[in-house]
């Protein structure tokens, strides 16, 4: 076939999200808390300030010295880089290490799947290790397939997406530290459901860089706004695949604000770190369902065989869950994202149900 494009490109299908929409949107880990109606003097006060006929303003300063400070373990401004979204940052760290047409990189399965649709957009090819039944990986079989001079980046989600579990600690550090000369590429978009992070060790290990997300623990994911963690040297190099005023000063102005209230999207964090176990509890106690632990904003779920049905009749009562059964280790399951008090109780009502019936 002629194309005025890649020829890789061909048969790949564009970016897009196929999920219900629903009332209840349970199914793509968002926050039911709107930053924007939570704070909207602060935003309202703030962009009074600023000037859009310029493409500089000092609130990129400001952002760089409080989004440090919230990452804290001694990270300053050249530590950070930021973008529209955590999947900007996957996006242009996959577009920093594709050197040849044969680089790969190395993500485990199931994880994070717009790994795979974003390697593929920037002429990256991606491979990947299996996770186990119980979501557990060997590290003997992850670096023998990172050890492959192909091989540019590897990947780990922690906690993963959609299993939502972490990662021994140890066993990501090892990982890091036997691959001296690849990168490492920790996501933790979900880090603080988990309160879990290798921030504090970026300072030994110069390979390694950390992607983070305003999407989940910071309620923002219309604002779109991600960063990266790193070396000033790793930092220094991804920011030349970007273009010069790549984070639009809006984006920039509101993740500012939203830093300046911590607080308050830690007490939503906690609540949904509550809602969560709650959940889990209550559905471990329901029979003829398995749910899996989860350190995130989200439970993953299955009823077996009854899956799809499930998935129908939970949109028909006006609930929109993930379907994530393609990956074949989570064949026939589902996974909701921990909502407002309202909607899980509606979803858990709901399940009951279906599963009574
Ligand atoms: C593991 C993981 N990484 C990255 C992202 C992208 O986040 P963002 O909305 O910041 O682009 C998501 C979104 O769901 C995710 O689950």
């Amino acid at each position: 076939m002629k194309t005025l494009f890649r020829t890789d490109l061909i048969d790949k299908e564009p970016s897009l999200v196929s999920v219900p929409i629903r009332k209840r949107m349970m199914c793509l880990n968002e926050s039911c808390l709107d930053p924007y109606q939570a704070i909207k003097e602060q935003f309202q006060a703030r962009l009074a300030d600023i000037r859009l006929n310029r493409y500089l303003s000092p609130v990129t300063q400001e952002l760089h010295h409080k989004l440090a400070a919230y990452v804290g373990c001694g990270t300053a401004a050249e530590n950070l880089l930021w973008g529209n979204g955590a999947d900007d940052m996957l996006y242009h760290i996959f577009l920093s290490v594709r050197e040849h047409d044969q680089a790969f990189a190395l993500s485990l399965t199931p994880s994070y799947f717009d790994y795979k649709t974003f390697c593929e957009a920037v002429g990256l090819k991606i491979r990947f290790l299996e996770l186990n039944e119980d979501f557990s990986f060997s590290t003997e079989e992850y670096l023998k397939l990172a050890s492959h001079p192909d091989c540019r980046l590897a990947i780990l989600c922690n906690p993963n997406n959609p299993t939502g579990n972490l990662f021994p600690k140890e066993q990501l550090r090892q990982i890091v530290e036997a691959l001296p000369d690849k990168l490492v590429l920790i996501d933790e978009t979900y880090y603080e459901f988990s309160d879990t992070t290798f921030a504090g060790d970026l300072a030994s290990y110069p390979n390694l860089i950390l992607t983070r997300s305003f999407s989940k623990a910071f309620s923002g994911a219309g604002l779109r706004f991600g960063y990266a963690i790193s070396s000033p040297d790793n930092i220094y190099s991804l920011k030349k695949v970007f273009t010069t005023f790549h984070t639009s000063i809006l984006n920039q102005v509101f993740a500012l604000t939203i830093l300046e209230n911590v607080p308050l999207f830690c007490g939503q964090v906690l609540e949904v770190m509550r809602l969560r176990d709650d959940m889990y509890e209550q559905m471990s106690r329901v029979d003829g369902l398995k749910v899996y632990p989860s350190h995130t904003n989200f439970l993953t779920f299955t009823v077996g065989e009854r899956t799809p049905q499930l998935f129908e009749y939970l949109k028909e009562r006006d609930i929109a869950v993930r379907d994530v059964g393609a990956q074949r280790r989570l064949k026939n399951c589902l996974r909701a994202t921990l909502s407002c008090p309202d909607d899980n109780e509606a979803f858990f009502f709901a399940l009951n149900d279906f599963l009574t019936n």
